[in-house]
């Protein structure tokens, strides 16, 4: 299973700062947005990764991740000249995919809780794409899917004036292989944007359209606007004060998974700057070394 984010985008509700950068790399409580994804992928065990953004922002992610070898990690980058919409990921990542499946993830998108459901999905070897439905108070801001109670599809509109079902699909795909070419035979929308819910169409006419609920012990914090990402990281902070752990901390995570050894651990942190992130790796690191 390789693994997609895509993080880039116009960021337009987040204008002034996405004048500068691309809305993934502000800051949500204590990291870059980005870090949220990218580590729901590591803690699915994907450790082939591809970045997509536009060109101004990836040698950010550059100085932030390098090849990916601290993490355990094999990373690689690729431009998208404009926004022309999300299923262009596949048609961008064609060569890294090659004959894998792929999960997408959106980089703004943060998933937090049990996330069994993406482990299942990611399990699942049968042909076809999973996607995932999430319950919202505000369907007509959304992909929306309306399925049946064995998880059938039944229909999956893109932002619906009448919507169906209260259930959002949130930026998180499961796909196979027939990903690609399903995307290159897509057309632009009215709005020019090759869409992921044309693709998720397709697979539901192939009757291969998967759909797993997610249920409340999940938070799924979409954060494109101010007021979204205020509230994601103060539902982080008050977390992370709480119980004295990070989220989304990819340093521990490859650690955690075995994506690096314990002296390659070490290193990372010796790399970094007197800060409380370094503090608390180093918390991370001694906790381990008084268990073994
Ligand atoms: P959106 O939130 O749909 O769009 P946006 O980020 O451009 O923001 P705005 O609506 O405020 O203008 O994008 C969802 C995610 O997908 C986000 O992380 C950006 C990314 N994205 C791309 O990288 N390329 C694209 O072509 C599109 C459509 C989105």
């Amino acid at each position: 299973m390789k693994g997609i984010i895509l993080a880039g985008g116009s960021g337009s509700r987040l204008y002034p700062i996405t004048k500068v950068y691309s809305k993934q790399l502000v800051i949500i409580y204590d990291k870059p947005l980005i870090y949220y994804p990218l580590a729901v992928l590591m803690l699915g065990g994907i450790k082939e990764i591809l970045i997509i953004s536009n060109e101004d922002t990836i040698p950010f992610y550059q100085k932030l991740f390098g090849d990916g070898n601290k993490l355990g990690l094999s990373i690689s980058y690729k431009i998208q000249t404009a926004p022309n919409g999300i299923a262009e990921s596949f048609i961008l990542g064609k060569e890294f995919i090659g004959n894998d499946s792929v999960t997408l993830v959106l980089g703004d998108n943060i998933f937090y809780g049990y996330l069994d459901f993406f482990y299942g999905a990611i399990a699942d070897t049968s042909p076809g794409a999973t996607i995932f439905g999430y319950r919202v108070t505000d369907p007509e801001r959304y992909g929306i899917v309306h399925f049946n109670s064995e998880g059938k599809a039944l229909s999956i509109e893109e932002k619906p004036e009448k919507p169906k079902s209260n259930f959002a699909v949130p930026g998180l795909y499961v796909y196979d292989n027939q990903v690609i070419e399903i995307s290159e035979n897509l057309k632009p929308s009215p709005r020019g944007e090759l869409e992921i819910t044309d693709v998720n169409v397709e697979y539901l006419k192939l009757q291969q359209l998967k759909v797993k609920k997610i249920g409340r012990g999940v938070a799924w914090l979409d954060t494109g606007t101010p007021e979204a990402l205020l509230q994601a990281s103060n539902f982080f902070g008050v977390i992370e004060e709480r119980q004295g752990m990070k989220i989304a901390c990819i340093e521990e995570i490859a650690f955690i998974k075995k994506f690096i050894s314990e002296k390659q651990f070490q290193e990372v942190i010796e790399s970094m700057p007197k800060s409380m992130y370094r503090s608390y790796l180093e918390k991370v690191l001694q906790e381990q070394q008084e268990e073994n």
